[in-house]
């Protein structure tokens, strides 16, 4: 997690860099720290959120045309000022930001105290500034070639920037593991964790690769080498900055604006990839066709929403393309010496694409001879870099930390797999997969349709607000949409909740309903519906309250439940889609109701870089 970005050209550094900072909150917010170069090396680093920064800088003089900033998500060391990026050498002469882990800053630690150095702070990254100090004074040498020696020694992961106040012309970058862009204008240099932290003055961009290091002087043409000193032709793309504008558009918070926008949202992802009349057209399954028919198991590595969108993968790839599916917590597979064999094709979904646990996965995954597909939003990211082929879900930057639009896109690209998947094998008939590719093209207008019950359901969570536990139940392809409705209301507030398969209620759940604990019955598939019927009567039946998700006009259940949310009829390869629209306007309005920080939830990050 963390954010990191840097600033060298013509103009002042800092507005810059506190934009910057500020579009790359969602990856941590512990703490924000700037360095500026303005013939002496100055650091401002304060506890909490940018805005706490901005507030302490207030009035100091802040110019320098070369900088650096960071936005902390904690590891090593509690959040405050001490343990703030960036951090300096004793001589002041040099600041570092770093965005990963250093798995043997023990080591490396004891080794720099025992030759006389001391650390002001708990964090492994300190190790690092006073490890390349040591190097240069030792060696005489320049500043890359130091961070060059010193990366050879770390093990763990690394995004850093450095600056040296005897080098005041030049930022050096690399990484390994932990993504970084440098973006390049006229004459100057934005350094970013991620291009949406690019002023808009960025025209093209170089994404580094692991274990590469990029050295930006004010006047040249950035240089790329490896670590180990082998010069690499830096591959520039073009880049449009439009696209990182960071706008609520009059929403009071990123997650409501992203949760209104899944019509469009799932719209850019269909587009081009089937047409109303029912035809489809998936270019990543296709230009692999043989790959996927052949083989033996498909393996669904993710974490969190992302492994929910997986779960709901895994019935619709089962279902038509008659491919076995497990879905793994890509945290597990790493460390259990998964059977993978070289007919296994194993498919990562994540939204950042750097999820650090998902990306180990792949690796094994590639090391045992599968083949690997990345279901990523992000372009350009690490997992749709190391994949060997994939789907972009075309969803658009995605702010909040509680993943919305996100997730009903991997769906989305989930199900036109499953469809193209069986029409290559020819596992699904001609007319069905006419018809469902009809119903998905349908699918962002029925979305909107399920948007305008946002009263009712603002009404519903103002009524549950203080409830202490809820409990999540759905069926099928609706019960990962049960465990996607209780992570949602968890993490933005604080509220328990678990998500179960209804049936599972009677085996131990059951013995938690009173009438103090809601109930939310995904009620609107007709696949098990007189099951659900059953669950519903259980848990009234133990003065249970029940929100019920129910198709419209749905007369039974409306008279069972004790509240109900309408979503419209639509097909059951579709009602996953339709459900989850009000679960996660439920919890959004519960958190807001009571006061939480929906956006940027405690504790969290969107882009898990650390396992
Ligand atoms: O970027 P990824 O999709 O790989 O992220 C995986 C999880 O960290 C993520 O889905 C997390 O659970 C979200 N905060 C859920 O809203």
């Amino acid at each position: 997690m963390c954010g990191i970005v840097g600033y060298l050209g013509q103009n002042q550094a800092y507005p810059y860099l506190i934009e910057g900072l500020k579009s790359l909150e969602y990856r941590g917010y512990d703490s924000a720290g700037v360095a500026l170069m303005n013939g002496s090396l100055r650091v401002f680093k304060k506890q909490g959120k940018v805005r706490n920064l901005e507030a302490f800088v207030d009035g100091k003089n802040l110019s320098g045309n070369a900088g650096i900033g960071h936005t902390r998500w904690a590891t090593h060391g509690e959040p405050s000022d001490q343990n703030a990026h960036p951090h300096t050498t004793q001589k002041g002469s040099l600041a570092l930001i770093h965005n990963g882990i250093i798995e043997n800053y023990e080591t490396l630690r004891k080794e720099l105290i025992s030759r006389g150095h001391v650390f002001e702070s708990e964090t492994d990254t300190e190790v690092l500034i006073h490890l390349i100090e040591e190097i240069q004074i030792n060696n005489h040498c320049m500043l890359e070639k130091a961070v060059q020696l010193a990366l050879q020694r770390v093990e763990g992961a690394y995004a850093i920037i450095v600056m040296s106040k005897d080098d005041p012309e030049k930022l050096v970058a690399a990484r390994k593991s932990s993504p970084l862009v440098v973006g390049m204008g006229d004459n100057e240099y934005f350094i970013a964790s991620d291009t949406m932290a690019m002023g808009q003055h960025v025209n093209r961009v170089v994404y580094l690769d692991d274990e590469q290091i990029a050295i930006c002087r004010s006047t040249k043409e950035i240089e790329i080498k490896t670590i180990e000193d082998i010069p690499v032709t830096p591959y520039i793309e073009e880049f449009d900055s439009n696209l990182s504008i960071l706008d609520k558009q009059g929403f009071e918070h990123f997650m409501l604006k992203e949760i209104y926008e899944q019509p469009k949202s799932i719209r850019n992802g269909l587009r081009g990839r089937i047409t109303p009349d029912g035809e489809i057209h998936l270019k990543g399954i296709l230009e692999h066709a043989e790959r996927f028919c052949e083989a033996k198991r498909i393996i669904i590595v993710s974490c969190g929403t992302s492994w929910h969108a997986g779960l709901v993968g895994e019935y619709l790839i089962e279902k038509y393309a008659k491919v076995p599916v497990e879905v793994e917590y890509a945290s597990e597979f790493r460390y259990r010496d998964p059977l993978i064999t070289d007919e296994d094709v194993v498919i990562a979904i994540s939204q950042s694409g750097e999820t650090a646990d998902t990306l180990a996965a792949l690796e094994i995954a590639k090391e045992k001879g599968a083949f690997t597909f990345g279901i990523c939003n992000v372009v350009g990211s690490s997992i749709a870099r190391v994949t060997d082929a994939g789907i972009y879900t075309k969803a658009g930057n995605e702010i909040g930390v509680a993943s919305t639009k996100a997730f009903t896109s991997q769906m989305t690209v989930l199900t036109m797999m499953a469809l193209q998947m069986g029409k290559i094998k020819g596992t699904i008939e001609r007319a069905e997969l006419r018809d469902r590719v009809k119903e998905l093209d349908r699918l962002p207008d029925l979305i909107k349709q399920a948007l305008s019950g946002d009263k009712i359901t603002h009404l519903i969570g103002d009524l549950f607000a203080q409830a202490s536990n809820f409990l999540y139940l759905g069926r099928g392809v609706n019960f990962p949409i049960a465990l996607e409705g209780a992570l949602k209301l968890k993490e933005i507030s604080y509220i328990h909740a678990e998500g179960y398969p209804a049936a599972e209620m009677k085996h131990g759940p059951i013995a938690l309903i009173d009438e103090n604990m809601p109930v939310v019955v995904i009620a609107n598939s007709k696949e098990n519906y007189e099951k659900v019927v059953s669950n519903i009567q259980e848990v009234k039946a133990r003065n249970g309250k029940v929100i019920a998700i129910i198709e419209t006009d749905d007369r039974d259940i409306f008279k069972l439940a004790d509240a109900v949310i309408e979503v419209p009829k639509c097909s059951e390869l579709l009602t996953p889609f339709l459900s989850v629209i009000p679960l996660q306007l439920l919890s959004y309005h519960i958190a807001n109701k009571l006061g939480k920080d929906v956006d940027q939830p405690r504790n969290l990050a969107k882009s898990v870089t650390v396992e």
